[in-house]
């Protein structure tokens, strides 16, 4: 009999439910993007928390809709316990505790980033370990996942996260919030030898990453060039500086690369699988390159269709299922929280 999962995720400015079934099939996946914090270029979390209080029920409903199943033939109840925005993770956690409570099912507490991390296996058939980049707007990671619960850090970013350092460049250039796409979309008409912005990290070994030189680097250039022409930016020097930014944070992710294969293929020779995942992935741009420096370590980038890469529950509800495949499911007692790095998940 197929296992259906309903899960919850709101630990950021995403307000999404899914169901999902442990024979790999997207029942439903609804995702309501929270439009309130365009005005301030970055989420406001009491805004956001609001934002979720209003959405979740209509989020919810639509999800069983399509699905057209009901509450009572759902086997078990997923939710963002953390890491994230802590009103927010509340919200979506209460209401999965309450839904299973009153259902009787049982509650699985899902780490985000385990969400990303996993949901590779539910669209490929990836085997574990692998290497996982994961990069998105708060994180900024390599990791080897060698099971579900088991994840070894090889390091991350000193400051900003990649997809930060997207969203500032975009808001500098007046591109709006969230600014990834944008920026990704724009540097296509660009040149990327425009500017010669630093390399991060320049010479230093190693798989951790910092991106807020960079961004300082494209702030003072934005600044520098109004003031010698006394006039915004034109669409072509926007474009140049976003090639040229987002050259320059490719070529730190590649060299970073280099380092993190070369751990993972001590730890796992024959390791073969390299995924990328959280928002960023959706870039383009990133993708290609990365598999033009894997193929020359043997290895294949596998990332999530883009609808799954960045947040929504679909993701969520896999990890539920490969917990409760594990007999993994938690006391209604699970706290929320707004920090739970993944090496701190109880299989290790
Ligand atoms: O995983 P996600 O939806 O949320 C977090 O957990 O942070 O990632 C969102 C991040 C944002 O910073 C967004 O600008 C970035 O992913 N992003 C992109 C692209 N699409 C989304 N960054 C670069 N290029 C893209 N095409
Ligand atoms: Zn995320």
């Amino acid at each position: 009999m197929t296992i259906k999962i309903l899960a919850i995720e709101t630990s950021c400015d995403e307000t999404a439910a899914a169901i999902v079934t442990d024979d790999k099939k997207i029942l439903s996946n609804i995702v309501w993007s929270q439009t309130e914090h365009e005005a301030y270029g970055g989420v406001v979390p009491e805004i956001a928390a609001r934002a979720h209080m209003e959405h979740i029920e209509l989020v919810l409903k639509r999800a069983l809709n399509e699905a057209d199943i009901s509450l009572s033939e759902i086997d078990a109840v997923a939710a963002t316990t953390g890491p994230g925005l802590i009103g927010g993770v509340i919200v979506g956690t209460m209401t999965a505790k309450a839904i299973a409570s009153v259902q009787q099912k049982p509650f699985i507490a899902v780490n985000h980033l385990e969400g990303h991390a996993l949901t590779v296996r539910l669209t490929h058939d990836v085997p574990f370990p692998y290497l996982l980049l994961l990069v998105s707007g708060g994180h900024c990671q390599f990791l080897i996942v060698s099971g579900v619960g088991k994840y070894q850090k090889l390091g991350g970013t000193l400051d900003d996260a990649l997809g930060e350092a997207f969203d500032k460049t975009a808001k500098m250039l007046g591109l709006g919030y969230p600014g990834g796409a944008a920026v990704e979309n724009l540097a296509k008409n660009g040149n990327p030898l425009a500017y010669n912005f630093p390399l991060p990290l320049s010479g230093r070994a190693g798989c951790d990453f910092s991106f807020s030189g960079l961004k300082t680097a494209v702030r003072l250039k934005t600044e520098e060039i109004k003031n010698v022409q006394n006039a915004e930016l034109s669409d072509e020097q926007k474009a140049d500086i976003c090639a040229s930014f987002q050259y320059t944070a490719t070529k730190s992710v590649l060299e970073r690369t280099q380092y993190a294969v070369n751990r993972f293929k001590t730890q796992y020779p024959q390791g073969r699988h390299f995924v990328l995942a959280g928002g960023v992935a959706a870039n383009q741009y990133i993708r290609n390159q990365l598999i033009s420096t894997l193929i020359q370590h043997d290895m294949e980038l596998v990332a999530p269709p883009i609808k799954l890469c960045t947040d929504n529950a679909a993701m969520i509800a896999w990890a539920g299922i490969e917990r409760f495949n594990l007999g993994l499911t938690d006391s209604l007692d699970a706290e929320p929280r707004a920090r739970w790095p993944l090496t701190e998940l109880s299989l290790q």
